[in-house]
This record gives C-alpha cells, sequence and structure tokens, in this order.
C-alpha cells in the first residue's frame, strides 16, 4: 500500500533520516512518532509530493487517493458546508456540471451526470458532510457561515471535516487533536474506528494512539522503524530492550574488566605474554555496548510544604464572568492533594473558572478565600490548562 526504500530525508543542511525502510499495508494503522522537529510532518510532505526524498524512494500505487489534513485554511466566503463538500473533488465537479447544466438549459448530458452522481453515493454528500460537521462540534446554524467568521482553531477543524469528507484509501492526519475538545476527540476515535483504509497519523496522545492504531512508527536515531501493536505495545517493547541493552551493557563491562585485569597480571608473564597480547587483541575489536539510557533528562520536583491549610481554597455563592454572568452560584472548596480534572464543552467557562481561582479576573460577586498557605502555580497554553496548588513552607 505504501512502502518506504531505503528513504533519506534532509531539510538544508540537516539529516532527518536516513534507511528508513517500511511497508504500511492494506487497512493498517500507523501512528508516527517521534521528538519535536524530527521530521515527521517532513515525511508526510513526502508522502503526498510536496518535498522530494534524498534517497530512495516511496511505492505508492497508481490511482491511490489520498486525504490530508491542511494546517491552514483561507477565510474565504466560501460556507462551511461547501468547504467541507468540497472535500470530494469529483462530487464538486459532477455537481457543478449539473448546476451549470440548470443555468444553461443545455441537458445534452445530464442522464450520464445523475449516473456518475449516483455511483459516487453523491445523492448523500450533503447529509454526510452535515453528519461531519455536527461531530466536530458544528451547530446546525453555523453551517451556512463563512469561513472568514470562524477562529483558527474552528478553521482547523473545518479542515479536518473535509479531510474526513475526501474519499480515501489512504488518510494522513498531522496531530488532529490538537485544537479538539474531549467530545470530539472521541468521536475523531469512534470516525477512525470505522474507517476502512490505512492511515499514517501522527499524535502526542497516547490514549488517542491506543485507541485508533495498530502499528506504530518511531522515527528516532534518524531513522523509522515499525511496532506492530498500538503506543501501550510499543512501550513495553521498548522498555524491554532498554533493560536487556542495560543487562548486556553490564555484563560487557564485567567481561572488559575480566580481561583487563589478566593483561595487567600476566603481560610481563613470559609463560603468558600470548594469551594476554590475544586478550589485548579481542579487546580492541570489541564492539561496546552503551549503556541505556532514557531518552528524556528532564527531571522536576514540587517542593514540599511544612505547612498548609484546609481547604487550600474557597468559592461560595460566586458569579463568575465578565460584563456578564459565564456561570452563577458556584460553590467549590479544594483541598491539599486534590487532582481535579475540569471538563466541559467549549465556552462553558472552564477557563473563565481558573481564572477566577488565579484571581487573573475578579469574582462578579460573592466569596473568595484563601488558606493561609497557599501559594498558586499557574501554567495556562493552548492544548491544556493545570492549576498547581502548590503549598510552601511558611517563612
Ligand atoms: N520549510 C522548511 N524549510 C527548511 N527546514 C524546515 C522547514 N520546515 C521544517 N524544517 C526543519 O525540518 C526539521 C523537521 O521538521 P518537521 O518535519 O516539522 O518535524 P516534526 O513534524 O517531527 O516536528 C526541523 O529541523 C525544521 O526546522
Ligand atoms: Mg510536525
Amino acid at each position: 500500500m505504501l512502502s518506504f526504500n531505503q528513504i533519506a530525508l534532509r531539510r538544508g543542511t540537516e539529516l532527518l533520516f536516513e534507511d528508513v525502510n517500511f511497508t504500511i499495508h492494506k487497512g493498517r494503522k500507523a501512528g508516527l512518532i517521534g521528538a519535536t522537529g524530527a521530521g515527521k510532518t517532513s515525511l508526510f510532505k513526502m508522502i503526498i509530493g510536496e518535498l522530494d526524498s534524498d534517497h530512495g524512494e516511496i511505492e505508492i500505487p497508481n490511482n491511490l487517493r489520498m486525504a490530508h489534513l491542511e494546517q491552514e485554511v483561507q477565510g474565504t466566503d466560501d460556507t462551511a458546508l461547501n468547504y467541507v463538500l468540497g472535500g470530494d473533488s469529483e462530487w464538486s465537479e459532477i455537481q457543478a456540471k449539473i448546476d451549470e447544466a440548470d443555468k444553461t438549459g443545455n441537458y445534452d448530458n445530464i442522464g450520464q451526470l445523475h449516473e456518475r452522481m449516483d455511483a459516487i453515493d453523491g445523492y448523500t454528500a450533503k447529509t454526510r458532510a452535515q453528519q461531519l460537521l455536527a461531530g466536530l462540534g458544528f451547530e446546525q446554524d453555523e453551517f451556512d457561515k463563512t469561513l472568514q467568521e470562524f477562529s483558527g482553531g474552528w478553521r482547523i477543524r473545518l479542515n479536518l471535516a473535509r479531510t474526513l469528507m475526501t474519499p480515501s484509501e489512504l488518510l494522513l492526519l498531522d496531530e488532529p487533536t490538537n485544537h479538539l475538545d474531549l467530545d470530539t476527540i472521541l468521536w475523531l476515535v469512534n470516525w477512525i474506528k470505522h474507517y476502512q483504509g490505512s492511515m499514517l497519523l501522527i499524535s502526542h496522545d497516547r490514549e488517542f494512539l491506543d485507541e485508533t492504531v495498530d502499528n506504530i512508527a518511531y522515527l528516532h536515531h534518524k531513522t523509522i522503524e515499525l511496532f506492530p501493536g498500538n503506543y501501550t505495545q510499543f512501550e513495553i517493547i521498548k522498555a524491554a530492550r532498554l533493560a536487556e541493552q542495560q543487562s548486556n551493557f553490564v555484563k560487557q563491562q564485567r567481561e572488559v574488566k575480566h580481561m583487563q585485569d589478566f593483561v595487567r597480571r600476566f603481560r610481563a608473564k613470559a609463560t603468558k605474554a600470548r594469551q594476554a597480547q590475544s586478550r589485548i587483541k579481542a579487546l580492541e575489536r570489541m564492539e561496546l555496548i552503551a549503556p541505556a539510557h532514557i531518552d528524556s533528562p528532564f527531571h522536576f520536583r514540587i517542593p514540599q510544604a511544612d505547612k498548609t491549610s484546609d481547604p487550600l481554597l474557597t468559592l461560595a455563592h460566586a458569579n463568575l464572568g465578565y460584563d456578564s454572568v459565564v456561570i452563577g452560584n458556584v460553590k467549590l472548596n479544594l483541598h491539599p492533594g486534590d487532582r481535579i480534572g475540569l471538563l466541559g464543552h467549549n465556552g462553558a467557562g472552564k477557563s473563565t473558572l481558573v481564572k477566577s481561582l488565579c484571581r487573573e479576573i475578579e469574582l462578579l460577586s460573592g466569596e473568595r478565600h484563601e488558606g493561609a498557605n497557599l501559594v498558586l502555580g499557574y501554567s495556562r497554553n493552548t492544548k491544556l490548562m493545570t492549576l498547581i496548588w502548590m503549598p510552601q513552607a511558611s517563612p
């Protein structure tokens, strides 16, 4: 279905990967993982023909239909629904011809057009596009809004809908869950499970990978290795390999030490000099095993508290929001050791609650009490928002 034969790729002077040999068979779904900047997106660009390999060839069957997720959308005055329908280029072409016939009154080929439309299941296209939009979190009254009325994150969702609308035997998805909320991610998992074609998926979300792929392509040490199984199975294999490498390393180091001791003791002794020489040679020839190490040298520690307050933070009868109330009558007690996942649909007020807890915004009304030993840590980014109550020793 998709074969990489001795593929190498450079960008500028940097070698991204080489000796890449693997095949994605029909119907298989592989997760492509690797560090940021390792070249995952670049590999996709090679597959869709935007980049040329520096060595080797990617074998793709003729006429294979591919769908891939565009990273950008232009804010045109196309409607959301039309944009999604445009993902099926054959449908668009036939529909345009039917519209043209209606306009000009020239119905010479109309029978043939309707036959083609029927053959590609074109009469259900609109319904299918609407289902994709609904699944990805769009409200009915947004279907006819123009692209420029949507924010960046929602445009990415429109791209995803358009990609899923595209009839394909191979689907390439580059970090599709980045702008999705939990409900939509679950919807996408389900969609992928029902997708009949092959898929290559770049994702950093291990749970998403576990649910959707049956192979892991691991971009590491400037090459790619294919592992059977999902992400959890991959981690087990990787851990076993590291353990084996470490045990081989220890064993070899012991052997090396023995040989060095022998050489040291007997080198000067006439009767053993030959044996010592052969050990010196063996030591020189030996291919040394590197000690196993975990990739990420990242360590952190949250300082321990001597004193803590309970509750740490309280909201009572609190109205939260900006000009108007977003969440009303909030009652919340946070205790030491709590770990809370905050769920809610887009616009429900998750960020508003976190901002209120952190006093980034003031309460509209109600009460907020801090424990005497509360220290707040607050980190926000586009993908996740965490709030750490970091109790510290009082001075
Ligand atoms: N348009 C570009 N021109 C030149 N180099 C690029 C370009 N885009 C990305 N790169 C470089 O290619 C490398 C791989 O990038 P990328 O394929 O985006 O990695 P990944 O998707 O794994 O994070 C990086 O070192 C990046 O700086
Ligand atoms: Mg990338």
